[in-house]
Protein backbone atom coordinates (compact mmCIF):
# COMPACT_ATOMS: atom_id res chain seq x y z
CA UNK A 1 0.00 0.00 0.00
CA UNK A 2 1.38 3.32 -0.98
CA UNK A 3 1.76 5.90 1.60
CA UNK A 4 -0.92 7.96 0.18
CA UNK A 5 -3.40 5.31 0.04
CA UNK A 6 -2.54 4.73 3.67
CA UNK A 7 -3.11 8.48 4.18
CA UNK A 8 -6.74 7.85 2.95
CA UNK A 9 -7.57 4.66 4.75
CA UNK A 10 -6.53 6.38 8.33
CA UNK A 11 -8.41 9.49 7.45
CA UNK A 12 -11.25 7.32 6.70
CA UNK A 13 -11.01 5.40 9.99
CA UNK A 14 -10.74 8.50 11.65
CA UNK A 15 -14.48 9.68 9.71
CA UNK A 16 -15.74 6.36 10.89
CA UNK A 17 -15.04 6.47 14.54
CA UNK A 18 -16.00 9.74 14.91
CA UNK A 19 -19.50 8.94 13.19
CA UNK A 20 -19.91 5.93 15.81
CA UNK A 21 -18.68 8.29 18.58
CA UNK A 22 -16.56 6.45 20.05
CA UNK A 23 -12.87 5.02 18.51
CA UNK A 24 -13.72 1.27 17.18
CA UNK A 25 -11.25 -1.24 18.53
CA UNK A 26 -8.79 -2.17 16.01
CA UNK A 27 -8.49 -5.81 15.45
CA UNK A 28 -5.38 -7.12 16.90
CA UNK A 29 -3.51 -8.64 13.77
CA UNK A 30 -4.35 -5.07 12.29
CA UNK A 31 -3.03 -3.52 15.32
CA UNK A 32 0.29 -5.69 15.42
CA UNK A 33 0.59 -4.74 11.56
CA UNK A 34 0.99 -1.33 12.08
CA UNK A 35 4.16 -0.03 13.40
CA UNK A 36 4.10 1.88 16.96
CA UNK A 37 5.80 4.91 14.86
CA UNK A 38 1.99 4.53 12.79
CA UNK A 39 0.14 4.50 15.95
CA UNK A 40 1.97 8.01 17.13
CA UNK A 41 1.34 9.16 13.55
CA UNK A 42 -2.95 7.88 14.00
CA UNK A 43 -2.77 9.67 17.38
CA UNK A 44 -1.78 13.03 15.98
CA UNK A 45 -3.63 12.62 12.65
CA UNK A 46 -6.73 12.48 15.00
CA UNK A 47 -6.27 15.08 17.13
CA UNK A 48 -5.92 17.50 14.40
CA UNK A 49 -9.19 15.47 12.34
CA UNK A 50 -11.04 15.81 15.41
CA UNK A 51 -9.79 19.84 15.68
CA UNK A 52 -11.20 20.58 12.57
CA UNK A 53 -14.19 18.44 11.88
CA UNK A 54 -17.34 18.84 14.64
CA UNK A 55 -17.50 14.98 16.39
CA UNK A 56 -19.54 14.18 18.78
CA UNK A 57 -16.85 14.04 21.58
CA UNK A 58 -15.91 16.23 24.44
CA UNK A 59 -13.36 18.36 22.34
CA UNK A 60 -16.85 19.89 20.92
CA UNK A 61 -19.01 19.00 23.16
CA UNK A 62 -18.81 20.22 26.86
CA UNK A 63 -21.03 22.09 28.91
CA UNK A 64 -19.65 25.38 30.16
CA UNK A 65 -21.41 26.06 33.69
CA UNK A 66 -19.96 29.43 34.46
CA UNK A 67 -20.42 30.53 30.69
CA UNK A 68 -23.99 29.55 31.14
CA UNK A 69 -24.72 31.13 34.20
CA UNK A 70 -22.18 34.27 32.81
CA UNK A 71 -24.80 34.73 29.53
CA UNK A 72 -27.88 34.68 31.83
CA UNK A 73 -26.63 37.30 34.05
CA UNK A 74 -25.60 39.20 31.53
CA UNK A 75 -27.22 38.95 28.29
CA UNK A 76 -30.86 37.42 29.27
CA UNK A 77 -33.16 40.40 30.80
CA UNK A 78 -36.27 40.53 33.06
CA UNK A 79 -36.62 36.80 33.32
CA UNK A 80 -35.08 35.97 36.84
CA UNK A 81 -37.28 32.63 37.63
CA UNK A 82 -36.55 31.17 33.96
CA UNK A 83 -32.54 31.70 34.57
CA UNK A 84 -32.56 30.01 37.62
CA UNK A 85 -34.67 27.08 36.67
CA UNK A 86 -32.73 26.86 33.35
CA UNK A 87 -29.04 26.92 35.26
CA UNK A 88 -30.28 24.50 37.68
CA UNK A 89 -31.80 22.16 34.89
CA UNK A 90 -28.84 22.06 32.63
CA UNK A 91 -26.10 21.75 34.92
CA UNK A 92 -27.71 19.14 37.36
CA UNK A 93 -28.84 17.28 33.57
CA UNK A 94 -25.16 17.92 32.05
CA UNK A 95 -23.34 17.24 35.42
CA UNK A 96 -24.95 13.66 35.47
CA UNK A 97 -23.05 10.90 33.67
CA UNK A 98 -25.67 8.45 33.81
CA UNK A 99 -29.09 10.35 33.51
CA UNK A 100 -32.14 8.64 33.84
CA UNK A 101 -34.17 9.67 31.27
CA UNK A 102 -33.58 12.72 28.09
CA UNK A 103 -33.54 16.43 29.96
CA UNK A 104 -37.28 17.67 28.58
CA UNK A 105 -37.50 21.36 29.12
CA UNK A 106 -41.08 23.47 28.48
CA UNK A 107 -40.66 26.79 28.21
CA UNK A 108 -43.81 29.35 28.27
CA UNK A 109 -44.90 33.00 27.30
CA UNK A 110 -45.38 35.64 25.54
CA UNK A 111 -43.41 36.70 22.18
CA UNK A 112 -40.03 38.35 22.34
CA UNK A 113 -39.40 37.17 26.08
CA UNK A 114 -36.69 35.26 25.00
CA UNK A 115 -37.30 31.55 25.26
CA UNK A 116 -35.69 31.37 21.87
CA UNK A 117 -32.77 33.10 23.04
CA UNK A 118 -32.68 31.24 26.31
CA UNK A 119 -31.90 27.96 24.15
CA UNK A 120 -29.51 29.37 21.98
CA UNK A 121 -27.59 30.33 25.47
CA UNK A 122 -27.91 26.58 26.47
CA UNK A 123 -26.72 25.43 22.83
CA UNK A 124 -23.67 27.65 23.12
CA UNK A 125 -22.37 26.67 26.85
CA UNK A 126 -22.89 22.94 25.46
CA UNK A 127 -21.44 22.78 21.90
CA UNK A 128 -18.60 24.13 20.41
CA UNK A 129 -20.55 25.26 17.65
CA UNK A 130 -23.29 26.71 19.32
CA UNK A 131 -26.17 26.59 17.31
CA UNK A 132 -24.47 25.88 13.86
CA UNK A 133 -24.14 22.27 15.44
CA UNK A 134 -24.54 19.42 13.79
CA UNK A 135 -26.18 18.35 16.97
CA UNK A 136 -28.36 21.05 17.43
CA UNK A 137 -31.70 20.60 15.84
CA UNK A 138 -34.81 23.12 15.48
CA UNK A 139 -38.10 22.26 13.94
CA UNK A 140 -41.02 24.67 13.70
CA UNK A 141 -44.12 23.70 12.83
CA UNK A 142 -44.49 25.94 9.57
CA UNK A 143 -41.44 24.35 7.96
CA UNK A 144 -41.34 21.10 8.92
CA UNK A 145 -44.90 20.45 9.37
CA UNK A 146 -47.09 22.38 7.41
CA UNK A 147 -49.24 20.34 6.14
CA UNK A 148 -52.46 18.71 8.82
CA UNK A 149 -53.17 16.35 6.02
CA UNK A 150 -49.68 14.62 6.37
CA UNK A 151 -49.45 14.35 10.17
CA UNK A 152 -48.87 10.02 10.16
CA UNK A 153 -46.26 11.06 7.60
CA UNK A 154 -44.55 13.74 9.57
CA UNK A 155 -45.03 11.50 12.55
CA UNK A 156 -42.84 8.70 11.55
CA UNK A 157 -40.61 11.33 9.70
CA UNK A 158 -39.89 13.07 12.96
CA UNK A 159 -39.08 9.73 14.58
CA UNK A 160 -36.90 8.82 12.45
CA UNK A 161 -34.86 11.99 12.55
CA UNK A 162 -34.76 11.61 16.02
CA UNK A 163 -33.77 8.21 16.22
CA UNK A 164 -31.18 8.83 13.66
CA UNK A 165 -29.92 12.05 14.98
CA UNK A 166 -29.45 10.32 18.67
CA UNK A 167 -28.18 7.01 16.94
CA UNK A 168 -25.17 9.44 15.67
CA UNK A 169 -24.85 11.46 18.70
CA UNK A 170 -26.51 11.08 22.27
CA UNK A 171 -25.56 14.31 23.40
CA UNK A 172 -28.29 15.76 20.71
CA UNK A 173 -30.68 18.80 21.48
CA UNK A 174 -34.22 18.84 19.65
CA UNK A 175 -35.84 22.67 19.80
CA UNK A 176 -39.80 22.79 18.79
CA UNK A 177 -40.35 26.03 18.11
CA UNK A 178 -44.10 27.53 17.87
CA UNK A 179 -45.38 24.33 20.21
CA UNK A 180 -48.99 26.32 19.83
CA UNK A 181 -49.07 25.39 16.10
CA UNK A 182 -47.96 22.16 16.37
CA UNK A 183 -50.35 19.44 15.37
CA UNK A 184 -51.59 17.50 18.65
CA UNK A 185 -50.46 14.16 18.21
CA UNK A 186 -47.72 15.15 16.65
CA UNK A 187 -45.52 15.11 19.76
CA UNK A 188 -47.07 12.28 21.08
CA UNK A 189 -45.19 10.49 18.71
CA UNK A 190 -41.42 11.34 20.23
CA UNK A 191 -43.01 9.84 23.73
CA UNK A 192 -41.23 6.95 23.89
CA UNK A 193 -37.74 8.94 23.26
CA UNK A 194 -38.39 11.18 26.12
CA UNK A 195 -39.42 8.48 28.74
CA UNK A 196 -37.72 6.46 31.08
CA UNK A 197 -36.20 3.40 29.21
CA UNK A 198 -32.61 2.40 29.53
CA UNK A 199 -33.00 1.99 25.29
CA UNK A 200 -35.07 1.66 22.61
CA UNK A 201 -34.14 -0.97 19.65
CA UNK A 202 -30.87 -0.19 20.77
CA UNK A 203 -30.24 3.49 20.84
CA UNK A 204 -30.30 5.37 24.18
CA UNK A 205 -31.43 8.76 24.43
CA UNK A 206 -31.13 9.73 28.00
CA UNK A 207 -28.74 12.34 27.40
CA UNK A 208 -30.53 14.12 24.98
CA UNK A 209 -31.98 17.57 25.29
CA UNK A 210 -35.81 18.27 24.39
CA UNK A 211 -36.75 21.79 24.28
CA UNK A 212 -40.57 23.06 23.83
CA UNK A 213 -41.23 26.63 22.99
CA UNK A 214 -44.73 28.20 23.41
CA UNK A 215 -46.49 30.85 23.71
CA UNK A 216 -49.39 29.18 25.57
CA UNK A 217 -49.90 30.32 29.22
CA UNK A 218 -48.47 33.55 28.53
CA UNK A 219 -51.74 35.43 28.94
CA UNK A 220 -51.75 34.11 32.14
CA UNK A 221 -48.23 35.19 33.37
CA UNK A 222 -48.76 38.56 32.21
CA UNK A 223 -51.74 38.75 34.01
CA UNK A 224 -50.06 37.56 37.05
CA UNK A 225 -46.98 40.18 36.28
CA UNK A 226 -49.30 43.11 36.11
CA UNK A 227 -51.36 41.32 39.29
CA UNK A 228 -48.07 42.16 41.12
CA UNK A 229 -47.33 45.30 39.81
CA UNK A 230 -50.48 47.14 40.49
CA UNK A 231 -50.09 45.74 44.24
CA UNK A 232 -46.94 47.57 44.00
CA UNK A 233 -45.03 44.54 44.61
CA UNK A 234 -41.71 44.43 43.19
CA UNK A 235 -41.60 41.97 39.86
CA UNK A 236 -38.16 40.11 41.78
CA UNK A 237 -40.70 39.14 44.28
CA UNK A 238 -42.80 36.63 41.65
CA UNK A 239 -41.79 32.80 42.12
CA UNK A 240 -42.37 29.85 40.01
CA UNK A 241 -45.19 28.87 42.76
CA UNK A 242 -47.18 32.49 41.91
CA UNK A 243 -47.18 30.64 37.93
CA UNK A 244 -47.78 27.19 38.57
CA UNK A 245 -51.44 27.30 38.97
CA UNK A 246 -51.67 29.46 35.69
CA UNK A 247 -49.08 27.56 33.80
CA UNK A 248 -50.86 24.37 34.15
CA UNK A 249 -54.48 25.42 33.50
CA UNK A 250 -53.32 26.97 29.91
CA UNK A 251 -50.80 23.98 29.42
CA UNK A 252 -53.19 21.38 30.39
CA UNK A 253 -56.72 22.51 29.05
CA UNK A 254 -55.63 24.86 25.99
CA UNK A 255 -56.72 22.88 22.94
CA UNK A 256 -53.69 24.83 21.17
CA UNK A 257 -50.74 24.58 22.98
CA UNK A 258 -49.84 21.54 21.34
CA UNK A 259 -49.09 19.82 24.66
CA UNK A 260 -52.69 19.48 24.99
CA UNK A 261 -54.03 15.76 25.80
CA UNK A 262 -50.42 14.73 25.14
CA UNK A 263 -49.31 12.09 27.14
CA UNK A 264 -45.80 13.70 28.01
CA UNK A 265 -47.93 15.70 30.92
CA UNK A 266 -50.13 12.49 32.40
CA UNK A 267 -46.77 11.10 32.36
CA UNK A 268 -44.64 13.61 33.60
CA UNK A 269 -42.30 13.02 30.77
CA UNK A 270 -41.82 17.40 30.99
CA UNK A 271 -39.42 18.04 33.64
CA UNK A 272 -39.44 21.63 34.15
CA UNK A 273 -42.26 24.06 32.91
CA UNK A 274 -40.59 27.38 32.98
CA UNK A 275 -42.41 31.17 32.56
CA UNK A 276 -40.54 33.98 30.96
CA UNK A 277 -41.92 37.14 32.28
CA UNK A 278 -43.84 40.16 30.15
CA UNK A 279 -40.76 42.64 29.74
CA UNK A 280 -40.88 46.21 30.90
CA UNK A 281 -39.42 49.85 29.82
CA UNK A 282 -36.37 48.95 31.29
CA UNK A 283 -35.78 45.59 30.04
CA UNK A 284 -36.04 46.82 26.72
CA UNK A 285 -33.74 49.52 27.49
CA UNK A 286 -30.83 46.40 28.57
CA UNK A 287 -31.46 44.89 25.75
CA UNK A 288 -31.34 47.99 23.50
CA UNK A 289 -27.74 48.33 25.35
CA UNK A 290 -27.03 44.63 25.05
CA UNK A 291 -27.05 44.52 21.56
CA UNK A 292 -25.22 47.71 20.79
CA UNK A 293 -22.71 46.11 22.96
CA UNK A 294 -22.83 42.88 20.59
CA UNK A 295 -22.29 45.38 17.64
CA UNK A 296 -18.94 46.33 18.93
CA UNK A 297 -20.17 50.07 19.31
CA UNK A 298 -19.93 51.68 22.37
CA UNK A 299 -23.64 51.34 24.62
CA UNK A 300 -25.66 54.45 24.70
CA UNK A 301 -28.00 55.18 27.21
CA UNK A 302 -29.83 58.14 25.00
CA UNK A 303 -29.49 55.87 22.52
CA UNK A 304 -31.35 52.84 24.09
CA UNK A 305 -33.60 55.32 25.60
CA UNK A 306 -34.92 56.37 22.20
CA UNK A 307 -35.26 53.02 21.44
CA UNK A 308 -37.62 51.98 24.41
CA UNK A 309 -39.58 55.11 24.09
CA UNK A 310 -40.49 54.03 20.17
CA UNK A 311 -41.96 50.41 21.65
CA UNK A 312 -45.66 49.67 22.05
CA UNK A 313 -46.37 48.66 25.58
CA UNK A 314 -49.64 47.41 27.23
CA UNK A 315 -52.45 47.50 28.53
CA UNK A 316 -53.41 50.74 26.94
CA UNK A 317 -53.77 52.44 29.96
CA UNK A 318 -51.19 51.68 31.87
CA UNK A 319 -48.63 50.75 29.71
CA UNK A 320 -45.92 48.36 31.78
CA UNK A 321 -45.23 45.78 29.41
CA UNK A 322 -43.65 45.80 25.47
CA UNK A 323 -45.95 44.35 23.24
CA UNK A 324 -43.21 42.65 21.32
CA UNK A 325 -40.58 41.94 24.09
CA UNK A 326 -37.04 42.77 22.99
CA UNK A 327 -38.05 41.20 19.64
CA UNK A 328 -37.76 44.94 17.33
CA UNK A 329 -35.00 46.03 19.16
CA UNK A 330 -32.27 44.98 16.21
CA UNK A 331 -34.34 46.68 13.50
CA UNK A 332 -34.96 49.85 15.78
CA UNK A 333 -31.39 50.00 16.71
CA UNK A 334 -30.71 50.11 12.67
CA UNK A 335 -33.02 53.11 12.42
CA UNK A 336 -31.35 55.08 15.54
CA UNK A 337 -27.96 54.74 14.97
C1 LIG B 1 -16.52 29.01 30.10
O1 LIG B 1 -17.14 30.27 29.99
C2 LIG B 1 -16.36 31.32 30.55
C3 LIG B 1 -17.21 32.57 30.50
O2 LIG B 1 -17.72 32.78 29.23
C4 LIG B 1 -15.08 31.45 29.78
O3 LIG B 1 -14.29 32.49 30.33
C5 LIG B 1 -14.32 30.14 29.84
O4 LIG B 1 -13.17 30.20 29.02
C6 LIG B 1 -15.19 28.99 29.37
N1 LIG B 1 -14.51 27.73 29.62
C7 LIG B 1 -14.27 26.87 28.67
C8 LIG B 1 -13.60 25.62 29.09
O5 LIG B 1 -14.60 27.06 27.52
C1 LIG C 1 -31.27 14.61 11.74
O1 LIG C 1 -32.28 15.61 11.76
C2 LIG C 1 -32.40 16.34 10.56
C3 LIG C 1 -33.46 17.37 10.77
O2 LIG C 1 -33.02 18.33 11.70
C4 LIG C 1 -32.72 15.44 9.41
O3 LIG C 1 -32.78 16.20 8.21
C5 LIG C 1 -31.67 14.37 9.29
O4 LIG C 1 -32.03 13.47 8.28
C6 LIG C 1 -31.52 13.63 10.62
N1 LIG C 1 -30.42 12.71 10.53
C7 LIG C 1 -30.58 11.40 10.61
C8 LIG C 1 -29.32 10.59 10.55
O5 LIG C 1 -31.66 10.89 10.78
Amino acid sequence: MSPRKRHVLLLWMLVCSCATEAIEPISTSIAVGMAAALTGFLASYQNIFYYFHECCRPEWIAFNRTGLQLDLQTKLFGQHIASRIILKAVTGFMSNDNPKKPLVLSLHGWTGTGKNFVSQLIADNIYKEGMDSSFVHVFTSELHFPHSSHLNTYKSQLQQWIKGNVTNCGRSMFIFDEMDKMQPGLIDSIKPYLDYYEKLDGVSYRKAIFIFLSNAGGEGIIQAALDFWTAGRDREELELKDLETVLSVSVFNNKKSGLWHTSLIDKNLVDFFVPFLPLEYRHVVECAMAEMKARGVPPNHNVADQVAKDVVYFPKTERVFSVKGCKTISSKLDYYT
